[in-house]
Formats: structure tokens, C-alpha cells, sequence
């Protein structure tokens, strides 16, 4: 195109308005002098008037000359060639407008024998005034000339606008002229963006380097959807999608793991003048979530996981529970469910109030206690106890602890009277009861005759001295002893 601009046979076409111009004005001046002569001297203002008119004509008409010179012979002879495309108008505009301002400049000052410095003086002074009132126009013409200069864009091409905060524009160039540039969006809408905003923001041009652009979209599968499957439905679903090329191909990516699940990323591409962006992801997800849902796939949500067990046992029951209440009592803990079974089956539940006695003094008794919910108080008759009022507390008895043992395995009566300090719930196990047990665990009638060896010294202490020291060890045992062979006796066991 170039070349055949700077053709002699174009060039003179082109400049052929200014020149018959030119020339038109031009003539007059050859015969001037005759042509005022004849005149006289009374048209002498009117040839004077006339003649810086026809002298102003030839300075704009040479101006114009220049101008289309100018443009055939540097903008489309030289620049375009370079640009390797049309040179922009806006460009062009601006040199024209600057040879017209010198050509004007020229009839002021040579015509009209004015100082141009003033001219030029003020016309500085109101290019500073307009120039802030018009800020940011003037900023988007001159951001025009840089794009149309840079040329980050060409009508048809389509681009995305990015701010920094990511928001972003993507449409189709359908016009960029002085102040803005238009795109035709996807939405059907024409957006008209100030180019000096453009200047300032990210332009993605989605048709250039190449008319296919590239385009990518996440999805979240659950852990438990192997890699593998995942890949091959995503795939599957984005090579399926109408709009997307073959060529290149898409691709799926594992992206890394989330909170919620994998995260996968669909690479695909388009070319933005037959698919726009968003018909390609409104194809590309609808043709992905088909396939998963094929597939019996659905994408990963936030879920927390809950595992179901059955609730243990809040509170025991003393009629339903009480095997569960006989193993909590340190003396039968070691019980076999069997024994357990069948002393639980035979013991006797029984209900005091305060004050009451289970068990009194001097009495005689072949039953023992164990206390499942209260509190007891053991008294012994102050008899040797010189300055004793009445009987003494010589100890309690608190839940899971027994009582009522010693006469049950001596034979002798109650040692002492047992007391409920407050409403009280005992269960009552006889003789006849524990016998079989006692023959069974030997060790059981141990444990019982070392506590009432240990009881039995402590309230011969307390009713001897009031801050008498605990029996020791060795003196538990050697009573132990005794009691036992006796209770060996009694009982007929051993
Ligand atoms: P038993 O003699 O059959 O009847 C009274 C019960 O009181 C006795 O068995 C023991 O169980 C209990 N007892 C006697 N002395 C004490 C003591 N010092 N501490 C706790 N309990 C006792």
C-alpha cells in the first residue's frame, strides 16, 4: 500500500486539491499591480483587504499542501510501512493540526504584521488554564496517541481490562478513537473506557499473539475420588465442551488439596472471536458437571464427619445394676460374673432414715451390709470409758464400705451400733449367702478378717484414749489371725 502511495501518478491525486487551490490564489498575484492600478486610489483599503485575504488563502492552502504531502509521503510513504499497518489517525490529526497552527502563525505575524510572541504568549497562558480544566481529557487523548502508537490492541481484537483489585473488562475493540475505546462485551453492553484509564490498567489482548487464547476454570472433588478417575471425567468433560479447540488440546491438572478436597485445574482454549470467554465457561462447566454427574460424582463440600456409638451407662441403678454396684465395693471387686450373679440375685435391699439403727450393740446378727448411698456412724457404749457421757463414736461408714461382718463371721454379737447419719440404702447379705463365696476364695475371708481385726483394735483405742494412735500393722495381723480361726470354726470353713 505504501508503495503505491508514493507513486508520482497517486502523490499528484492526492495533492491535487491543494495545488488547484494554490495555484488559484497564486494567480491573482501575477498581475497585481494592473489589476490595483485600474482599481484607483479610492479601492486602495478594499485592494488591502483583499490582498491579506488572498495572502491569508495561500498560507492555508500551503499549509494544506503540506499536510497531504506530510501524509503520502512520511505517514504512508515512510511510517506505515514500519508500523506494518495503517498509521493512526489520531496521529496524524495532531500533526496536521500543529502544521495549520504554524500556517497560522505565519498569516498573523507576515500578513497582519502582528507580534506573534504575544499570540503565542497567551495562547500559552490559556493552554495552562484549559489544560487543568481538562486534566484528564487532555491525559486520555494523549493516552489515545500512545495506543494508537503502542497499539496493544486492533479493532476485532479482544482484550480483558484488569485493575489491580482484579476486577476486570473483557470485550470485543469495536471502535478506539481520540478520548476512548469502545468494546462490545459479552453481556451485549458496549462499554466505553477513557483511554487514558486503559493506559493505567493491565490490557490482556486475548486474539494476539495468536487468535487462540487460553483459559482455565477449578473444580473440587472429594479425597476419596482417585486422581486418575478424576482426571480422566475432567477431561472427559472439558474435551466435550462445545467452542473448546483440540488444537491445542486441554488439559486437566491436579491443582493441590483444599480443606474441602482436591483442587483440579481445567486448562482450555478458545478462539474469542467465535467463542467468547463466557459462552466457553458456560460450556466448559456445564459439559463438566454432565460428566460428573454421569459418573455419580458430585463436586467436595465442607462436611465434618460424625461417628455414632451407644451411649454408656449415666448413672446406676440399685435395682437393675447390681452386680455393676457389688464390683464397686473394694471386698467383691475381684468376683467372678458368675459369684457376682448369684450373690447380687440373693442380697436384700433395705431403706433407713436418719437416726435409725441398722445394727445394734450387743445384738446378736448373721447378716452383714454393704452401704450403697449414705452415711453410717458406729457407737460403743462408753462402759470403760471413765468420764464418757454417753456412747462414743468410733467410726464411719461410707458408701461401698460393709458393716455388720464380725458377728456375722465370729458368731459373737454386734460389736457396736451402726447408725444412719442420713437416709440410707444398704443391700443386707446373709450367712447363708456368703458361705458358698467364702469356701470359693479363701482370700476373700482375708481381706474381711483383716478389716475387722483393724476395726476392732481401732475401737478398743478410741474408747480408751480419745487421740490414741491407729493399730499398726503388726497388730492387725496378729488379731487377723485370730479372728479367722475363729471364724474358721463359726463358719466351718478352712
Ligand atoms: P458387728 O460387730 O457385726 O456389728 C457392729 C459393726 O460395727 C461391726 O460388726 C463392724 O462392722 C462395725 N464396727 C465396729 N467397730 C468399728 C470401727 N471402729 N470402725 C468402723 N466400723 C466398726
Amino acid at each position: 500500500m505504501a508503495a503505491d502511495v508514493v507513486q508520482p501518478a497517486s502523490l499528484l491525486r492526492r495533492l491535487r486539491g491543494p495545488l488547484l487551490v494554490l495555484v488559484l490564489l497564486l494567480a491573482p498575484t501575477a498581475v497585481w499591480p494592473e489589476l490595483f492600478a485600474q482599481l484607483g486610489d479610492t479601492l486602495d483599503s478594499t485592494a488591502r483587504v483583499a490582498r491579506r485575504v488572498l495572502a491569508a488563502g495561500i498560507w492555508l492552502a500551503g499549509a494544506w499542501l503540506v499536510v497531504r504531502l506530510v501524509d503520502a509521503i512520511v505517514w504512508d510513504g515512510l511510517v506505515a510501512p514500519r508500523l506494518g499497518g495503517k498509521v493512526p489517525g489520531l496521529l496524524k490529526d495532531v500533526v496536521a493540526a500543529g502544521i495549520f497552527a504554524l500556517a497560522l502563525t505565519g498569516v498573523l505575524a507576515l500578513v497582519f504584521d502582528l507580534d506573534v510572541t504575544g499570540f503565542w504568549a497567551t495562547s500559552g497562558v490559556v493552554g495552562l488554564v484549559l489544560g487543568f480544566a481538562l486534566q484528564s481529557m487532555i491525559a486520555d487523548v494523549f493516552s489515545g496517541i500512545a495506543l494508537n502508537v503502542d497499539r496493544p490492541f486492533q479493532l476485532g481484537d479482544w482484550v480483558r481490562l484488569s485493575n489491580r483489585a482484579r476486577e476486570h473488562i473483557i470485550g470485543e475493540v469495536v471502535e478506539s478513537n481520540w478520548r476512548s475505546t469502545r468494546l462490545r462485551c459479552v453481556d451485549g453492553t458496549l462499554v466505553v473506557v477513557p483511554n487514558g484509564w486503559i493506559a493505567r490498567e493491565i490490557v490482556t489482548n486475548l486474539t494476539r499473539p495468536r487468535v487462540e487464547s487460553r483459559f482455565d476454570m477449578r473444580f473440587c472433588l472429594d479425597f476419596d475420588v482417585p486422581v486418575e478417575r478424576a482426571l480422566r471425567i475432567l477431561e472427559a468433560g472439558v474435551r466435550s465442551a462445545r467452542g473448546v479447540l483440540a488444537d491445542p488440546a486441554p488439559k486437566v491438572r491436579v491443582y493441590g488439596p483444599t480443606r474441602t478436597g482436591v483442587e483440579y485445574e481445567i486448562r482450555y482454549w478458545l478462539r474469542c472471536a467465535e467463542t467468547s470467554p463466557s459462552k466457553g465457561r458456560h460450556a466448559v462447566a456445564c459439559a463438566v458437571l454432565d460428566q460428573l454427574h454421569r459418573a455419580g460424582l458430585s463436586l467436595a463440600y465442607d462436611k465434618h464427619d460424625v461417628y455414632t456409638a451407644a451411649m454408656p451407662p449415666r448413672q446406676l441403678d440399685i435395682r437393675a445394676d447390681r452386680e455393676k454396684i457389688l464390683h464397686r465395693v473394694e471386698l467383691f471387686a475381684d468376683l467372678e460374673p458368675e459369684e457376682a450373679h448369684t450373690l447380687a440375685a440373693a442380697m436384700r435391699e433395705v431403706r433407713h432414715g436418719r437416726g435409725e439403727d441398722v445394727v445394734r450393740h450387743g445384738e446378736q446378727g448373721d447378716s452383714m451390709y454393704i452401704l450403697v448411698e449414705g452415711l453410717m456412724e458406729v457407737w460403743v457404749p462408753s462402759g470403760r470409758v471413765p468420764d464418757a457421757k454417753g456412747p462414743v463414736l468410733v467410726g464411719q461408714i461410707r458408701a461401698g464400705e460393709f458393716f455388720g461382718e464380725m458377728s456375722l463371721l465370729t458368731g459373737e454379737p454386734r460389736s457396736a451400733t451402726v447408725r444412719a447419719a442420713t437416709e440410707v440404702v444398704a443391700f443386707e447379705v446373709r450367712k447363708t449367702d456368703l458361705e458358698p463365696l467364702l469356701l470359693a476364695r479363701p482370700a476373700l475371708a482375708g481381706v474381711i478378717t483383716a478389716k475387722v481385726a483393724e476395726r476392732r483394735l481401732r475401737s478398743q483405742r478410741r474408747l480408751a484414749e480419745a487421740d490414741a494412735p491407729p493399730p499398726t500393722a503388726q497388730e492387725t495381723q496378729a488379731l487377723a489371725a485370730q479372728i479367722l480361726g475363729k471364724m474358721r470354726s463359726w463358719l466351718g470353713v478352712g
